[in-house]
Parts: structure tokens; C-alpha cells; sequence
């Protein structure tokens, strides 16, 4: 560990980490089932167009899930988007999102040609709630409320279904962070019209890429078979233009063999979270978004806030702190969607109406989890930080300027 704040490596001295520990990893299965797995797909010679392995992927998240439907896709970017035109949410519409997540939320809705109206989130939870999407609903043309189950923790399903259904409108989730996590009790994947998961490779749950979207209604499970253009589908639902979000073999037995590890990687991933929190609870100006109590959740992120006032210093100039001595720490929203290109040109009158989300895009930082990070590094990085905050005032003026790259 460093003694003296000269030993840094923002000064250029040696990092701590020699190899660089990223917050997302990739939790590979083990190579002898990869192999046996693969094997088998290549005596098979079939390769895509809803194979054996898709289709025994898609009945296993069934189950794991709880829903009638899994209908996996080539990414969740593009299960998004498909959902949209799986309910018929008309070109021009506009629907109610964080600007608080990523980015592919929204840009989805524009690939769909759907016009993002940006909702603030309350601070506890970084979620949407009913009362901050309540004074967006009379904005005219919105067609539906698409809520994020950031880091794993649900919306209020139920209050936003409610206010979905008094107005006669859409609702359906960004479920990407929430594979195997519950909402009173009840498994994420059934709420809304439908829900969306991912299964990119920074994902506790993986087929390398990958997505799927669950629901339990016939016909829309019917129309994104059709929308995704896939092997398996029936063609009782005519759809004009078809999106291609087609799922491989290659990926399906990579996800298979991702769920089989899955309760071992989110007990690994949940110890490791405790870590975090018990080398940290000392130190103040460190706040823990932590999962929901009662509720079973994957652990697939440790999300903390940073209060400059009581750390000593900003989360941006701990993090480049971090980030020189290999651990790369990542700040989450930098800035929120409604500040980035093409939005804040496009859609102006955000600006200045979502200040949950434009302090919290000051503050949120993820620490690197995951199955290569070990019970050591973590002491190390709880110990770096604890340094950091120890000798904030000294470092607060001393760190040399780094300019923003413009979003
Ligand atoms: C909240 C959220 N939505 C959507 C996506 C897009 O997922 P994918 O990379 O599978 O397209 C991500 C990816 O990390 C995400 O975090």
C-alpha cells in the first residue's frame, strides 16, 4: 500500500495494480464445458435460425423468470427497439424515460422513431416513481412509460402500471441490470407489457452478446417473433418489416452455460459487494445504492455515491485517482442522456428540469466486481481509498486539470 501521497500514481509512479481490474468482466464459464458445448454445436453443423440450444435457452430463462415468453435476441439495444414495434407504438410518439441510464435506452426509442421525454428519478432509489412521471403524462403525443430497473433494484411497477392504465397508454421495462431479481417477491420479467434483459458480456448473466424480452401476452410474444424474423416463428401475425435481431447457437450455448454458473456467480459477486461495504463503512461521504431489502438480487454492480462536501474531494478526481492505479472505477451517467448529443440540441427544454439526475451524474461511481476481482484487491482498493480521503485536502488543489471530452 502507498505511504506518502508523493507515491501516487497520478504523479506518474508505478500503479498499484500492475494489470488493469475493469468494472465490467466477462464470467466465463469453465473451458472443458465450453469445449464439450461447442463441439457438439459443430457435430450439429447448425448454427442459427432458432436451434436446439436457443430454444433450450429460451425455456430455461422461461423458468428462471417465471414468464410464459423468452424470446432471446441478437442484443437488449435491439430487443428494445423491437418492443417498441412489438406494441405498436406509433413513429413520432413519445415516451416517458430516465435520462439517468444507458444510453441505449433512448437511443433505442429513436431507432424506433420514438421521441424520448425525459423523467427525473428520486435520489434513494435512482428510479423513475410515480410521482416524477405523473406531470409528464399530459405532454402531448405520449405513447407509452418505458422504466429502467437500474442496477437490478424495480421500479414501481405497480404505481406506474396503474398510472400506464389510467391513461390508456404503453408500459414496458429496461430490465438489462435485473436478471434474477425480484419485485414483492415476484420475479423481474413479468411486469409491464413485456421487459427487456441483456446478456452483453459485462453481464452477471451472459451469452457473450445477447438479449431477450419476456411477457406473458400471446399476441406480442407472436408480433416480436415475427419482428425478429427468426426460425420458430408462425406467421400468424403479418409484419411488414422485419428487424433482425436473430440469436445464434454460438450464443445460446454460451448463455446455457452462463445460467448453470449463474447462482454461483451472484453468491460470489453478492460477498464481494460486502467487502466493498465493510472496508468503506468508515469513510464518510461514501453512500452504498444498495439492493432492495427482502427482495433476491443479483449483485451484478457495486454503485456508490461520492459526497464531495464530506469525502473532501469530487468523485471525478477520486476516480482519475483510482484510474491510475489500475482500477477502473467507472462513472455512471457522465452527463445524463438529456445532455448528450443528439438530445440537448434536439430536445432543449430538459436542460434545467431533471436536478436529481444531474446531481447524481456528479456523484455515482461503480467499483470493479466480478470473477476475476479477488477478496485481495478489494482490501486494496478500500485501503486506496481510504488514503484518497484521508489526505483529500492536500490532494483537492494538487491534482493537475483534465479536460472533459465534449458529449
Ligand atoms: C440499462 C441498459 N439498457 C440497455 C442496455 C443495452 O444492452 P445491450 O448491450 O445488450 O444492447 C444496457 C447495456 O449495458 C443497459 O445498461
Amino acid at each position: 500500500m502507498k505511504k506518502n501521497l508523493s507515491e501516487l500514481a497520478i504523479w506518474g509512479n508505478s500503479p498499484i495494480f500492475e494489470n488493469q481490474i475493469p468494472v465490467g468482466q466477462i464470467n466465463l464459464p469453465s473451458w472443458e464445458y465450453f469445449c464439450d458445448s461447442f463441439h457438439d454445436l459443430f457435430e450439429r453443423r447448425y448454427y442459427t435460425n432458432h436451434g436446439v440450444l436457443t430454444q433450450e435457452f429460451e425455456e430455461k430463462l422461461c423458468r428462471l423468470l417465471g414468464t410464459r415468453y423468452a424470446l432471446v435476441m441478437t442484443n437488449a439495444t435491439i430487443a428494445l427497439s423491437l418492443a417498441c414495434k412489438g406494441l405498436n407504438l406509433p413513429v413520432g410518439g413519445k415516451v416517458i424515460v430516465p435520462s439517468f441510464t444507458f444510453a441505449a435506452t433512448v437511443q433505442a426509442l429513436s431507432w424506433a422513431g420514438l421521441e424520448p421525454v425525459f423523467c427525473d428519478i428520486t435520489h434513494h432509489s435512482h428510479l423513475i416513481t410515480p410521482d416524477t412521471v405523473a406531470p409528464l403524462l399530459d405532454t402531448p403525443g405520449v405513447c407509452a412509460i418505458l422504466g429502467v430497473h437500474l442496477w437490478g433494484n424495480a421500479c414501481d411497477a405497480d404505481g406506474l402500471t396503474k398510472l400506464a392504465k389510467e391513461r390508456d397508454i404503453s408500459i414496458f421495462f429496461d430490465a438489462a441490470h435485473a436478471i434474477g431479481c425480484t419485485h414483492r417477491g415476484f420475479s423481474i420479467g413479468g411486469f409491464g407489457s413485456c421487459e427487456v434483459f441483456s446478456f452483453h458480456g459485462t453481464k452477471i448473466l451472459t451469452s457473450t452478446e445477447g438479449g431477450c424480452i419476456t411477457t406473458n401476452d400471446d399476441d406480442l410474444a407472436e408480433r416480436l417473433r415475427n419482428l425478429r424474423s427468426s426460425y420458430g416463428r408462425r406467421m400468424t401475425v403479418p409484419i411488414p418489416i422485419a428487424g433482425y435481431g436473430r440469436f445464434s447457437e454460438a450464443q445460446a450455448a454460451f448463455g446455457l452455460l452462463s445460467l448453470e454458473d449463474f447462482p454461483k456467480n451472484c453468491a460470489a459477486n453478492e460477498k464481494r459487494m460486502h467487502l466493498y461495504v465493510e472496508g468503506l463503512r468508515a469513510v464518510p461521504g461514501i453512500r452504498f445504492l444498495l439492493p432492495t431489502p427482502g427482495e433476491r438480487h443479483n449483485y451484478q454492480y457495486v454503485v456508490l455515491e461520492i459526497e464531495e462536501k464530506e469525502f473532501g474531494l469530487s468523485r471525478d478526481a477520486l476516480v482519475r485517482i483510482l484510474e491510475a492505479e489500475n482500477v477502473l472505477v467507472r462513472r455512471y451517467f457522465v452527463p445524463g442522456m438529456h445532455r448528450c448529443v443528439p438530445y440537448k440540441t434536439q430536445f432543449p427544454q430538459y436542460m434545467n428540469t431533471l436536478p436529481v439526475t444531474d446531481a447524481l451524474c456528479e456523484k455515482v461511481m461503480q467499483v470493479p466486481s466480478g470473477q476475476r476481482v479477488t477478496d485481495g484487491d478489494i482490501t486494496v482498493i478500500c485501503d486506496l481509498i481510504r488514503f484518497v480521503h484521508t489526505h483529500a485536502k492536500k490532494l483537492k488543489g494538487a491534482l493537475p486539470k483534465r479536460e472533459e471530452p465534449q458529449q
